[in-house]
């Protein structure tokens, strides 16, 4: 994901354009750039790092008038000068956010041109600089563009010698912000609230040219196209939260998409499965370690892979492990999960495996991050940015990788055979109806807002969940929350069940529901109110307080509607509670000390 603003008016465009991205930050900030006009040149400045890097390299009261800017966010190749935005070949200069799938077959034919960065988007800057040399006319090549590309993007394009911004877009987010000073490109409405609330939406493969007091939109054939103007009304934050109350909730409802995206990557067909984790069957023993919601993403995996990768797991928070004596084996992996790559200790857990000569895989979301950058090697999952402190969509990307790891390692030592592949299909679909519908969980969130603790309930992978989903709770509610092995509980916990305690109980796993539901029991024979989540009819509906089910799905991918339904419980009894939901006290998002 990454942000682009342009503007070209009667004003000077750098400020205006530089706090475009500033509000765009959200979508990306690994790296920033500026392309704009000067006395009829175009001049391009880039610095990797957060936008204020770049704001400090440049003089804002340049005399330019039209320019076009870009937040990164890297997809191809990692964080640095030379990647980042504007792309300039020949007589193109331009932004672009989105992914173009069929970049190397482009480059292959623009065998003419040399390429300097790693990036999708200077292939794209070659073709535009290719069409253009053949029609001269840039609506030409518009029309012509999008027959070419495949994938993603909006993209906003200087040509040399026009004094104009032309974009286009698909599947990327693109709008056109007019005021009385001039006009705006830019990938959402916040980076344009500063200036004006009104705005044309362009849509998929619509495309625009931009001059000072004029805009005009064509239709995918190049007809000039007639839109409504649209005026939004709120404030800037409001517009970057896209109409959710919190940035929680917009990342949980975010779920559906980021986790197909991180399956697709993977998953594109068994042979971009086999590529992505060749391997990994060597090893014979795998330790996972990471913090917070990292640490128990592990758990579910360390499950998932000895049960069908057959290796020994070991999982462990990254600041126990850390100074902790270890027996490595002859084949060891060391697994860091971390969301930011920057947690500093899974960072130093990394830097002592390699001291130690132990190999290393890193699952993180944050391109070209310490921990993406010093591991032997990274697969990346694909949530994107995440703003609200709580993790909702990392964890359940990361959840997936993990799942991933153990359909690759079960597929190779066949306890698992191909046609597991569709089990990972439909789970944005069961996500989507989860979402669609949460009477159920903000039931409980009000039956449980006003007690002082909650207690998670589970086995096995069910116990992980609950860790996490007691974790979710604690941490955005203020309520106090503890995750129990349900065999465990009666081993000193239940003395603090008490009439009206709420309970949670996650059962999903066969093998061991019955064992489950005797705990459950157990607590609700001391007033416990009992609520269930499963993926199974319970008998005795009676006893419990509330019974929320979940479709039944192979437990490779199961687990993500469980905890969805228990980030949505979280979510409700904060807000009940009226806590600051993405921001909670004391928390960070990432905790760069030990
Ligand atoms: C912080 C966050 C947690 C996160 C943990 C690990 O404590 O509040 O949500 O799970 O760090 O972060 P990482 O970026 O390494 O996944």
């Amino acid at each position: 994901m990454c942000g682009i603003v342009g503007y070209t008016g009667k004003d000077k465009c750098i400020p205006k354009i530089i706090s475009g991205l500033e509000s765009l930050e959200y979508r990306g900030y690994d790296s920033a750039g500026i392309a704009y006009i000067i006395n009829g040149e175009i001049e391009i400045k880039k610095e990797q790092g957060r936008i204020a890097n770049l704001k400090e390299s440049i003089k804002l009261n340049e005399d330019s008038y039209t320019g076009i800017g870009h937040t990164r966010w890297a997809t191809h190749g990692k964080p640095c000068k030379v990647n980042s935005h504007p792309h300039h070949v020949g007589k193109i200069t331009l932004v672009h956010n989105g992914i173009v799938e069929n970049y190397e077959s482009l480059k292959a034919e623009l065998k003419e041109y040399k390429f300097v960065s790693e990036t999708d988007s200077e292939v794209v800057a070659a073709l535009i600089d290719k069409l253009y040399s053949e029609e001269k006319d840039m609506l030409k090549v518009l029309v012509k563009l999008k027959d070419t590309l495949v994938g993603s993007y909006a993209l906003g394009i200087l040509v040399e010698g026009e004094d104009k911004i032309y974009a286009i877009r698909k599947d990327s987010p693109l709008i056109i912000g007019v005021s009385e000073d001039g006009n705006f490109i830019a990938s959402d409405v916040p980076a344009i609230l500063e200036y004006t609330n009104m705005y044309y939406l362009i849509l998929n493969d619509e495309f625009a040219e931009l001059t000072k007091d004029d805009i005009v939109i064509y239709d995918r054939d190049g007809n000039v196209s007639t839109k409504n103007l649209l005026t939004f009304e709120g404030s800037q934050e409001a517009a970057m939260k896209n109409g959710y109350e919190h940035f929680m909730l917009k990342e949980i409802y975010e779920q559906p998409k980021v986790i197909m995206d991180t399956i697709k990557e993977y998953i594109y067909n068994l042979d971009n499965l086999n590529e992505k984790m060749s391997g990994l069957e060597k090893y014979d023993e795998i330790d996972i370690v990471g913090c917070g919601s990292a640490y128990h993403v592990g758990l579910v995996g360390k499950s998932l892979i000895t049960k069908y990768g057959k290796k020994r797991v070991n999982v462990d928070i990254a600041s126990e492990y850390r100074y902790t004596e270890h027996v490595y084996s002859k084949n060891n992996l060391i697994i860091l999960i971390s969301q930011s790559g920057e947690t500093a200790d899974t960072l130093a857990v990394l830097r002592q495996a390699k001291e130690e000569g132990i190999d290393t895989l890193a699952i993180v979301n944050v391109v070209g991050s310490s921990i993406a950058r010093e591991a032997d090697r990274v697969l990346y999952i694909k949530a994107g940015v995440e703003v609200a402190v709580a993790t909702t969509k990392a964890y359940i990307c990361q959840l997936m990788m993990l799942s991933l790891i153990a359909l690759y390692l079960g597929l190779k030592n066949n306890v698992l055979d191909e046609s597991i592949v569709e089990e990972y299909e439909n789970i944005d679909a069961l996500i989507e109806e989860i979402l669609s519908d949460t009477k159920d969980t903000e039931e409980i969130a009000n039956s449980i807002y006003q007690n002082k603790d909650v207690f998670y309930l589970g086995r096995k992978v069910d116990y992980a969940l609950s860790m996490e989903a007691s974790l979710k709770l604690k941490e955005v509610s203020y309520l106090h929350s503890e995750a129990y092995a349900a065999g465990e509980l009666k081993h000193g916990t239940i003395s603090l069940i008490e009439e009206g305690t709420p309970v949670i109980s996650i059962i999903t796993d066969d093998d061991i529901r019955l064992k489950t539901l005797s705990n459950v029991k157990e607590v609700c024979a001391r007033g416990a109110k009992s609520y269930i989540i499963t993926n199974e009819e319970v008998l005795d509906k009676d006893l419990y307080t509330k019974v929320i089910m979940i479709p039944k799905l192979h437990d490779l991918v199961g687990s993500v509607l469980v905890m969805v339904k228990c980030q949505l419980i979280a979510y409700y009894v904060a807000k009940l509670n009226g806590c600051d939901i993405d921001k909670p006290r004391n928390l960070a998002k990432s905790v760069t000390v030990e």
